[in-house]
C-alpha cells in the first residue's frame, strides 16, 4: 500500500473543507517489482501516469513510484489506488502527500487518498488542533539551534572609577521587577563589565538597531577603547548616572546596582532603572510602528539575530481582522521626463517619511528595467494611492504608478490557510 512504513503518528491531522466520494470501486494494488504498461490518458493532476497491471486492470499511479522506459514501467514500491470516501468537517490523519493527493486514515481507521485541495491542515495557526511530534533537545544552550529563550542584543557601557569607558554586548538580559523598576543581566565577574559595575555601582543598557547588530557580534574580539574605536561608536554623559551612553543606539536604560547574585557560573547583576532615553520620533508612532522604528535586534544562535519589525496587534490576530494581511504594491513606471538629482532627493524623502511613520515595508528601483516598486502598509486602497500620489516623481510627472492590493501569504497566516 502507499504508505506502508508509515504509521498514524507519522503524519499530520486535516480537516475536509469539501467532501470526495472514491471514483473506483475495484482499484489497482501493485507490488515492487511489479510490470507494467503505461497508457496515454489526460488527468488534471501532474505526476500521475495510468498503468495497466498483467491482468489488464488500470488505475492511475504516481510516476515517482515507478521507474518507467517508454511506455513500460516497474514499480518501485508497493501501492494502492484506492480512494477515501470522506464528509466535509471530517478529521483525517494525512501520511503522505503525492503530487496534489494525501494517503490519509480516516477515524474509522480506513485508509486511501483524497485530493489535497479538499483539506486543510489543523495547525496552531488556525486554533483548532495541534499536531505536533516533539523530539528531545539539548539542555545545554551551547548546543541550542534554534535558540529556545532569544534575547535583546543590548550593548552594556560602563566606566571604571578612572572614568576609563567600555562597552560590551550582552544579550542575557531581562526585567526582574516591576517596582522599583528592576533589570537584571547575565555575566561573569572576569569582564570589565561586571568588574566596572561593581567599581561604581551603575551601569547603562544601550538597545541595539539593526544597523549595529554585525558590528556588536564581531566586537568582541577587541577590549576596552580598542573596541570602542573599531565599533565606530561615539559616547555622551548619561543624565543621572556616571556610566556613558552610546548616541548611535536608540534607546538607553540608565541603571543604578541593586545587587548582584551568583548562580552555577553565573553572575547576575541587578540594576534599578533610574532613566530611560528613547529617540523622540519613536514616541510619536502608533504603537505598532514603535517596534518597526526601534528596530530591535534579538541575539539567535549560529551566528544570526532577528529584528523586532512586525509588532502584531494580539486582538487582530484573535480575530483575524481584515487588512492584517494585506500590503499595498505601487509600481513606478518612469515616463519621458528627465530625472534631476534634486528630484530623486525628494523622492528619497517622502520614502522616508513614510518610513517613520510605519508606513514603508520596502522599496527600490529594478535593476533591469526603468522604475521601481514600493511596497506599503495602508488602511485602504483609497489611503495607498494617496501615498503614490504623494511621491514627488508621481507629483512631478516623471513617473507614473500601477497600484495593486497585496495579500501576504505567509508562514504566519499558515500561507492564507493553505500551507
Ligand atoms: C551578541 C553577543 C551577546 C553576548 N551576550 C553576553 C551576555 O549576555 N553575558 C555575558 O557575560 N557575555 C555576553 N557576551 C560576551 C561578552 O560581550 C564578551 O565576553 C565581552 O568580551 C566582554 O567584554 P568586557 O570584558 O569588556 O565586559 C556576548 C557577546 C556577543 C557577541
Amino acid at each position: 500500500m502507499s504508505g506502508a512504513s508509515s504509521s498514524k503518528q507519522d503524519g499530520w491531522r486535516a480537516r475536509v473543507t469539501a467532501s470526495y466520494r472514491a471514483a473506483y470501486t475495484n482499484p489497482i494494488h501493485i507490488r515492487k517489482g511489479e510490470k507494467l504498461e503505461v497508457q496515454p490518458k489526460e488527468t488534471e493532476y501532474t505526476g500521475w501516469i495510468w498503468c495497466v497491471n498483467g491482468t489488464g486492470k488500470g488505475g492511475w499511479v504516481p510516476e515517482r513510484y515507478v521507474e518507467r522506459a517508454g511506455n513500460v514501467a516497474v514499480a518501485l514500491r508497493d501501492y494502492e489506488a484506492t480512494e477515501l470516501s470522506v464528509q466535509i468537517g471530517d478529521e483525517i490523519v494525512v501520511l503522505e502527500a503525492e503530487s496534489g493527493w494525501l494517503w490519509c486514515v480516516a477515524s474509522d481507521g480506513s485508509e486511501g487518498w483524497i485530493p489535497t485541495g479538499n483539506t486543510v491542515p489543523i495547525t496552531l495557526n488556525n486554533h483548532k488542533g495541534v499536531a505536533m511530534k516533539k523530539v528531545a533537545f539539548p539542555i545545554n544552550k551551547k548546543e541550542w539551534a534554534p535558540s529556545l529563550i532569544p534575547g535583546p542584543l543590548t550593548l552594556i557601557s560602563t566606566c571604571n572609577r578612572a572614568k576609563e569607558p567600555n562597552v560590551a554586548p550582552k544579550s542575557w538580559l531581562q526585567m526582574a521587577a516591576f517596582e522599583p523598576p528592576t533589570l537584571m543581566f547575565s555575566g561573569s565577574k572576569q569582564n570589565t563589565t561586571e568588574k566596572n559595575i561593581l567599581e561604581t555601582g551603575c551601569f547603562a543598557v544601550n538597545l541595539v538597531d539593526s544597523s549595529m547588530a554585525a558590528k556588536t557580534y564581531g566586537c568582541i574580539e577587541w577590549f576596552g577603547r580598542d573596541r570602542i574605536g573599531k565599533m565606530g561608536i561615539t559616547l555622551s554623559p548619561a543624565g543621572k548616572i556616571g556610566a556613558p551612553l552610546v548616541d548611535q543606539c536608540r534607546a538607553h536604560l540608565e541603571c543604578v546596582l541593586r545587587s548582584t547574585k551568583e548562580v552555577g557560573g553565573g553572575f547576575v547583576v541587578f540594576g534599578e532603572i533610574v532613566a530611560a532615553l528613547v529617540r523622540e520620533d519613536i514616541l510619536a508612532a502608533p504603537p505598532e510602528d514603535k517596534y518597526r522604528l526601534l528596530d530591535q535586534v534579538v541575539f539567535l544562535e549560529n551566528g544570526l539575530y532577528a529584528r523586532v519589525r512586525d509588532a502584531c496587534p494580539v486582538q487582530a490576530a484573535k480575530d483575524e481582522l481584515p487588512g492584517r494581511w494585506t500590503r499595498y504594491v505601487i509600481t513606478l513606471i518612469r515616463t519621458d521626463k528627465p530625472m534631476t538629482e534634486a528630484l530623486v532627493r525628494r523622492h528619497v524623502t517622502h520614502l522616508k517619511d513614510l518610513d517613520r511613520r510605519g508606513r514603508l515595508v520596502l522599496c527600490g528601483p529594478f535593476q533591469d528595467h526603468k522604475g521601481g516598486m514600493a511596497i506599503v502598509r495602508a488602511d485602504s486602497l483609497d489611503e495607498a494611492g494617496a501615498i503614490a500620489e504623494a511621491d514627488p516623481f508621481v507629483k512631478e510627472g516623471a513617473e507614473t504608478y500601477e497600484l495593486r492590493a497585496w495579500e501576504l501569504s505567509c508562514e504566519e497566516n499558515n500561507h492564507m490557510g493553505m500551507g
